[in-house]
Parts: structure tokens; sequence; C-alpha cells
């Protein structure tokens, strides 16, 4: 199968110049760091790193098409109930290996995805106005099996589902992801009898797309798990390599590291130059975001460490961010997605050939200008020097797409070990579920609750 491929040149001095661009000293320098990182990582495998694995587990992906193979055909709609983690990895298999407006109008006999990963009331609320939940079966993912908006979205659907359909038939039409043992909802799936798949141990929420968490959604609407964990096996054994030269999440990594610590960029642009790659570009933001985004180090110290992530879409946010990208502050680079065998194309009508500026698009094809497109501005912004690299699908499949999943994995986990802080942890995040906790008035919660009614109780300046 065909392999991902990392072009690097354009972030290299001897492309773009010593001020911008990383030298030869600075890559030789980072080879041993870069070797304790690989080992680091590779050595917490079949420990605690569980995710790593997630590609050779075929018991799992044979259950999951079987349960697939078994619903076929019931349901017009597969609703995710979920949200980070358990959301955005789906949302990012979808856009990639469906059809584009599969949303709109699903091909006959195959259902449509939607991924509810929002609470807000206007959006949950058009949607049960709008979907009759008897005609959807509901993916409700949650490894914590305690987070606030999937559980409230799950109570909401478990209750209409039971007074439209009764408890029996309503349990048809609930498929919980959740941890093996820990949360709440593992003991409901016991009681009332869901199936259930199981997020395993060792996979945080957002190494979590080649379990069930993400395999699930995309079996049920056709995807090839097969070939997607295939990919990303593929990918693995590429990156376990000790050759820093020939393993693209080693270079990914150290180019990630020296970017922000050496090159004063600490934005991180993915410009995703493909409409269907642009959510493996939102899944990747909260990969780097969550991962890397810590106020402290492991050994403690203060750092307030981690890059910003950035979605752009090309050839659309040519028009709308290329301006800034190519003039404004040095403290971006950027990680181009290109498609080189686009599943389609389509000719321009050769019409109004005696006007100069419409002639040169006559009998060429939408491929072609959006190759050019793509081709502009990376020479524009390498002639900028802005360092960027590209990351070539060969084509969008299933395969492509698991070894991108793997190989974005495996490269924060070793950007974690650069930057020295723990990657897989969010403390951040889990402060602000138990501020949501306090204000909603979970038991347990009045002291935080108090602390907060103090800072929300004092004068506002407002205009
Ligand atoms: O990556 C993570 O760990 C988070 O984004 C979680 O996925 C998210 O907070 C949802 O958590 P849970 O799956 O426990 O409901």
């Amino acid at each position: 199968m065909e392999p991902l491929v990392l072009d690097y040149t354009n972030v290299l001095a001897e492309t773009i110049g010593s001020e911008h661009g990383i030298g030869v000293e600075e890559i030789g320098a980072l080879r041993e760091p870069a070797r304790r990182a690989l080992a680091a990582v590779q050595g917490r495998r079949s420990r605690d790193l569980r995710w790593l694995d997630l590609p050779y587990q075929d018991a799992v992906r044979d259950w999951i098409l079987e349960y697939a193979r078994s619903v076929a055909g019931r349901f017009q709609n597969i609703v995710v109930l979920g949200i980070g983690g358990s959301a955005l990895g789906n949302r990012a298999v979808r856009t990639a290996l469906s059809g584009v407006y599969d949303d709109q109008a699903p091909p006959l006999g195959r259902p449509r995805l939607l991924v509810l990963d929002n609470i807000d009331p206007d959006w949950m609320g058009e949607f049960l106005e709008r979907f009759d939940p008897t005609s959807c079966l509901f993916n409700v993912i949650s490894k914590s099996g305690s987070t606030a908006e999937t559980m409230s979205q799950f109570l909401i659907l478990r209750r209409l589902l039971i007074e439209r359909l009764g408890e029996k038939r309503a349990r048809e039409h609930i498929v919980v992801t959740t941890d093996a043992d820990k949360g709440v909802l593992r003991p409901i799936v016991r009681e009332e009898g869901y199936v259930s798949f199981v997020v395993p141990e060792g996979v945080g929420g957002r190494f979590s797309v080649l379990s069930p968490v993400g395999l699930l959604a995309a079996a049920l609407t056709g995807v090839d798990i097969a070939e997607l964990l295939a990919g990303a096996a593929a990918m693995d054994s590429r990156c376990r390599g000790e050759d820093f030269d020939r393993n693209p999440a080693q270079v990914l990594a150290a180019i990630q590291w020296l970017m922000q610590a050496h090159k004063g960029k600490p934005i991180a642009v993915t410009f995703a130059y493909s409409h269907r790659l642009r959510d493996l570009a939102d899944w990747y933001a909260q990969l780097l975001a969550e991962s890397l985004g810590k106020t402290r180090a492991r050994d403690g110290r203060i750092v307030h460490a981690g890059p910003t992530p950035v979605r752009a879409v090309g050839v659309t946010d040519q028009h709308s961010q290329v301006q800034l990208y190519a003039e404004g502050p040095f403290d971006k680079w950027f990680t181009f997605l290109a498609v080189e065998h686009p599943d389609r194309d389509v000719t321009v009508p050769a019409d109004f050939a005696d006007r100069d500026a419409l002639a040169y698009l006559g009998g060429r094809t939408l491929g072609e200008l959006f190759h050019a497109e793509r081709e502009g501005t990376i020479v524009a912004l390498t002639e900028a020097a802005r360092p960027n690299v590209t990351l070539t699908f060969p084509r969008i499949r299933a395969h492509a797409v698991g070894q991108y999943f793997q190989l974005m994995e495996i490269a924060v986990a070793l950007m974690g070990e650069h930057y020295g802080v723990d990657a897989f942890d969010q403390p951040g995040v889990e402060a602000g579920k138990v501020a949501a906790y306090a204000l909603m008035g979970r038991e347990g919660y009045a002291e935080q609750r108090a602390r907060i009614e103090k800072r929300r109780s004092a004068p506002r300046r407002t205009v």
C-alpha cells in the first residue's frame, strides 16, 4: 500500500535561511534527545501507552464488524453522542472517507452519520425537532462515563426512546462505548442490557480513534476499518525505527520542538488542501493542544508549555488567512496536507476564449487549478521564509487515514518528551468539568461552587 510522504525541505535553513529555518547542526544536536524520546515512548508500549497497539486488536475489529453486520439496514442515522476525543476522530473519519454530501443525502441503503459534540440547546433542540429518534442508533461514547454533555444527551434520548418505543425496544437504539469498569455508564450498561464496547485501559480520549470509539461508527457507515487499522499498523512499523532520518514521527516531533523552542514559532498551522481532510486537521488540533498545553513540566517546573494549533483549508483560506501567513509575524510554521490523486476531476469549458482573464482556464481541470494554487501558496510562503512541511496522501483511502492517525499520535507522544510534559493527562479540561458540575449543583462540589459564585458576584465592567 502507498505510504504517506513527509517533505520537510522547506523548514531547512538551506531553503529558507537560518533565521527561520532549521540548521543541519540543530537537527544533529537533537538526534540523541530524539533517540531517548523514542525509547521512552516505545518502552511504555505494552505498559500504559496501550493506544500504540490499537492497530493490532483483531478480535475487537471482528467483533465490531459482526455487530455492524447484525444491525445493517436497520437505522437511517447513526448518531454519536460524545465530545472531545470521543467525537473528533469520528467526524474526521466521516469527512475523509464518506461522501462530502452524505450528511445531506446519504447513498441509498447507507445510514447518515451525525456527530453531536455540543449541547448548545439550539443545535440539540433542532436535532430533536428534525430527526425521529426511532430512526437512529445512538452511540453513546464516554471513556469516563461522567462527562456532563454526553450524559445529559444520553438521558434526553433514552427517555424519548422509552416514551416512543417502551423500555425493551428503546434498548436496541443505544450502543455504548465506555471504560470496562470505571464510571457510571458501565453499571447502567449492565442494568439496562445495552450492547457495549470498551475503551481500553491506557487509551486516552484523544488517542482513541482506532479503538471502538472511532471504529464503531466508521464500520456502521461502511468505512473499511480493516484497512484503517492496516494503515495504522504500517505507519506504526515506520515509526518504531531508530534511524531518525527514516522515522517520520521523529522528524515531525523534532521540527515541532525546534520551531517553538529555537525559532520562536508557537503557532502550528495545519493547512489541509483537501475539503475531505479538513477534519483531520481539527482532530489534530485537539491532539496537539490537549497533549502539550500544560502548566507544569513533568519535573514540577512551571512552564506553561504548548504550541497553538490553527486549522486552515485550501483553497478557501487563501482568500482569508494567507495574507497574514505571508506577511504577518514570523510566529507560525505550516503543515500542508496534500492529496496526490484526488478521486474526481472536473473540466472547465473553453468559453470566452477571446478574454485573456478566462482563456487560460478553458479546457483545464479544477484538479490542475487546485494543484497550482497549493503549489503556488507553498512557493509563496517558502519565498517569504515561512517554514512549511507537506504531508502527501497518495489517495484518500482508509489505509492512508489510518497511517495519518498513528503518525500524528506517535509524533505528539514524542513531542511530549521534547517539551518535558505529560502528554497524556488533561488537568485543564478536568478543571472546566469540575466548574460545570459545581454550577449545576452536583453533590460534592459545594466548595467549588461557593468559590465560583464569589468570583461571579464581583462587580462587572461592561459597556
Ligand atoms: O482527550 C480527552 O481525554 C478528552 O478530550 C475527552 O475525550 C473528553 O473530555 C471526553 O471525555 P469522555 O470520553 O470521558 O466523556
